[in-house]
């Protein structure tokens, strides 16, 4: 058996001893740990049936992903991915601080953002992904080497941890297409302890007149939700959080925030 094999077993038993309700068989023949029947999906919005497709996890970590984000941050105002990255890593306090951190990237994709979470851990820490897309989370173990990452097939609305688990919870890019985001967002605060850092990047409504019109319009057509401002942050306030921060972009909004 080599180290990799020896690794990847590692990490398998770590994200086992996270769940709610571990499986008495844990199926991880696909590369991630599958905890959803075959072929049970998402809601059957056309943007997440975009998602689901077998095309999109080729093209999405270097086509899709840059040009569709950039261009929806503002670009060539808003951060690059790189720099969208190190905001992730600095607003969730993982570094040197916290090497040993446990982090869940929430709707993970291909893996693009828990890789790039991964960065900012040290040997010890752990960031599992978790999507519903059997395509993407396929692509994901693909491409991912990291020891210190593994993913899990689960859906975002439903959490599968047990409370207070991740000390980090990073959700990029997928809050606007989950059916019930408010339902997601409580799930992420449960399995975050006390003191540990949210971080969402989604969508913004422009403050513009109809706005509001055109951005139900979107959802109706697309399955695509636009937040207001003062949406995300108002849900945090509510639910105690504290270091609320946000940076708006043209279409987007990224936030920030510390459980208490
Ligand atoms: C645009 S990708 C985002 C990937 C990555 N986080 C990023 O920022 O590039 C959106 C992902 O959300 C996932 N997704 C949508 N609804 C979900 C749900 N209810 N549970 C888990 N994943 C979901 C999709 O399958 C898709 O992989």
């Amino acid at each position: 058996m080599n180290a990799s094999m020896l690794s990847g077993r590692a990490v398998r038993e770590r994200i086992l001893g996270l769940l709610d309700a571990p499986p008495a068989v844990p199926d991880f023949s696909a590369g991630y740990l599958d905890l959803l029947p075959p072929g049970e999906e998402a809601a059957p919005s056309i943007a997440q049936r975009v998602m689901e497709s077998a095309f999109l996890p080729q093209i999405y970590e270097r086509v899709w992903r840059p040009v569709g984000f950039n261009l929806a941050k503002g670009w060539p105002l808003g951060p690059d991915t790189a720099q969208e990255h190190a905001l992730a890593r600095a607003w969730l306090g993982l570094g040197a601080d916290r090497p040993d951190a446990n982090v869940l990237d929430v709707a993970c994709g291909p893996g693009n953002v828990t890789r790039a979470l991964a960065a900012g851990t040290g040997e010890d820490g752990l960031v599992v992904g978790l999507d519903v897309a059997e395509g993407m989370l396929a692509r994901a173990a693909r491409d991912t080497a990291d020891p210190r990452v593994g993913y899990v097939r689960g859906d975002a609305v439903d959490l599968p941890f047990r409370d207070g688990t991740f000390d980090a919870v990073c959700c990029f890019g997928a809050l606007y297409l989950i059916d019930d985001p408010w339902r997601a967002l409580d799930g992420m605060v449960r399995v975050l302890r006390p003191g540990g850092r949210l971080v969402v990047l989604t969508s913004r409504r422009p403050g513009l007149p109809l706005s509001r019109l055109g951005g139900r319009a979107i959802a109706e057509v697309s399955g695509v939700r636009l937040f207001g401002d003062g949406e995300i942050t108002g849900f945090l306030r509510a639910s105690g959080f504290e270091d609320i921060r946000r940076r708006r972009y043209a279409a987007m909004q990224m936030v920030g925030a510390t459980r208490t």
